[in-house]
């Protein structure tokens, strides 16, 4: 996509003294449709850079603490690749031109500015920043097939779910991701954002598990001041936050089912009213959700609406647990390892063959967040150099090792499994462990493992014995 069909998305820092010429440039290259911010020196123009990465530097040469001369030689220094345009005083050709030729500046262009002119600059060198930030993208992509935005896997079963983020992403289909807890329903979600022609907007997460009937319509919908007692001040919803952007319904089947019919209805118009406002905010926003139930199963148990499943269901991605994914266990270990080094300032060079035979033996209930937990224990245990046995926790049982709680459980029994055994035994066996340990509390079991509760007691009717809840 070029910068010429999309002038909206393209970022513009402008550096100038003087706060009348900042602002008045800024003003009109915003109404040409660019995304503008400014600073008052070369120095300021550094810092904003940080959390602005514009495309296209507009900058002043006289400027005081850092001038533009300065500024341009240190991004030079950095390696930074973005486009400046350079403005100089009426006359001062031969300065433009040496600046031009020593450090790199893209244009220049004479005071007074004419605005045609800035604005066929901007434009041309928008697209040649955009061009460069999108090849480099495709090469990152191509360059490493196991890894989409976040997420890691060269597994059969991964591969596929990088096929179908691909395909979905530039559509604006609704999309739904399944997935037991901590298989990465949202670095998913993120992943299809990041793809897609809104990437540039926002991403807006809730969790519709968190949050009583009233407080979830506020915050999905907005609300008027006074709509209900403490709206104390107008409020702007999940919706008009996600304009243009991704709104992520994270645990969808625990909304309240009164929700459900509401959030249906803004689906299907594409409006939203907030509580007590009167009149309807046309909203563009693309929906992704997740749940860690079985969709069938959470209409059967009239946890999800099923109009509302349907209608999110245009396009389906499950991702598969860890334990049918082994083979991914060595690439998804290096990458949060080099993830964890950063973390923790560590440099832990990668793991030896013991600890990942062991790693493979286990069923990980907890999945790729369970992986992470262990792993993160292990580094900053490690510090350095190679990881082993020695890095895990003693006994080492899945499950218990990996829960954020896992001091609670320590010096208890761990779940010894012996070579043979199938994976759903394991899980069996562990699960009835930890029912054990926690003198059945199935609530506090459910935690410990990394499951949900509803997924517990499907384990549980499945072996054979249905308890009442405690
Ligand atoms: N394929 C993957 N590659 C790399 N990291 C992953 C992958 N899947 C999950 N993770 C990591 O595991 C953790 C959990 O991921 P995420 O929050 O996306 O899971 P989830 O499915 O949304 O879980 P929950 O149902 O509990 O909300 C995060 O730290 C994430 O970075
Ligand atoms: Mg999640």
């Amino acid at each position: 996509m070029s910068a010429a069909q999309t002038p909206t998305r393209t970022r513009v820092l402008i550096v100038d003294d003087e706060e009348n010429q900042r602002n008045g440039l800024a003003g009109m290259i915003k109404s040409w449709g660019f995304v503008t911010e400014t600073a008052g020196d070369g120095q300021e123009a550094l810092e904003k850079l940080a959390d602005f990465p514009a495309h296209v530097l507009l900058t002043d040469l006289m400027m005081p603490r850092m001038d533009g001369y300065e500024l341009l030689r240190r991004l030079n220094s950095l390696g930074s690749r973005v486009p400046a345009i350079v403005i100089t005083a009426f006359g001062n050709i031969e300065t433009a031109l040496s600046t031009m030729h020593d450090l790199g500046a893209f244009w220049f262009l004479e005071k007074p500015i004419q605005a045609q002119a800035l604005r066929f600059l901007l434009e041309r060198a928008g697209a040649q920043s955009r061009l460069l930030e999108e090849a480099e993208l495709l090469q990152r992509q191509l360059s490493y097939q196991g890894v989409l935005g976040e997420l890691v896997g060269k597994s059969e079963p991964m591969q596929q779910v990088f096929s179908l983020i691909r395909q979905v992403a530039p559509s604006k289909a609704a999309v739904l991701v399944t997935g037991e807890s901590g298989t990465g329903k949202e670095l998913a979600a993120r992943a299809i954002h990041q793809l897609s022609s809104q990437r540039e907007g926002p991403f807006v997460a809730i969790n519709c598990a968190a949050l009583p009937e009233t407080l979830m319509e506020s915050e999905l919908f907005g609300h008027e001041k006074g709509a209900f007692t403490g709206a104390v001040e107008r409020r702007a919803g999940c919706f008009e936050l996600a304009q243009k952007g991704t709104l992520l319904l994270d645990e969808l089947a625990e909304m309240p089912i009164g929700t459900q019919a509401k959030l249906l209805r803004v689906l299907e118009d594409s409006r939203v009213r907030r509580l007590g406002g009167k009149s309807e905010i046309q909203v563009e926003v693309r929906i992704i959700a997740s749940t860690n139930r079985t969709p069938e199963e959470a209409i059967r148990s009239a946890h999800l609406r099923e109009d509302l499943f349907y209608r999110l269901n245009v396009f389906g991605i499950q991702l598969p647990p860890l334990r049918h994914r082994l083979e991914d266990l060595p690439v998804l270990c290096e990458s949060m390892i080099r993830d964890l080094n950063k973390k923790h300032g560590s440099s832990v060079e990668g793991l030896d063959n013991g600890l990942l035979a062991k790693l493979q033996t286990h069923s990980w209930p907890g999945n790729v967040r369970e992986l992470r937990n262990v792993l993160e224990r292990a580094v900053i245990l490690a510090g350095s150099g190679t990881l082993g046995l020695n890095h895990l926790p003693q006994p080492f049982s899945p499950g218990l090792a990996a829960s954020p709680s896992a001091s609670v459980s320590a010096g208890q029994d761990g779940v010894t499994i012996p070579i043979g055994s199938t994976v759903s035994q394991a899980e069996k066996t562990l699960i009835l462990m930890t029912l054990a340990h926690t003198k059945n509390n199935k609530t506090r079991a459910a935690e410990i493992l990394g499951i949900s509760l509803k997924t517990l007691f499907n384990k549980l009717k499945e072996y054979g014995g249905s308890e009442p809840e405690s």
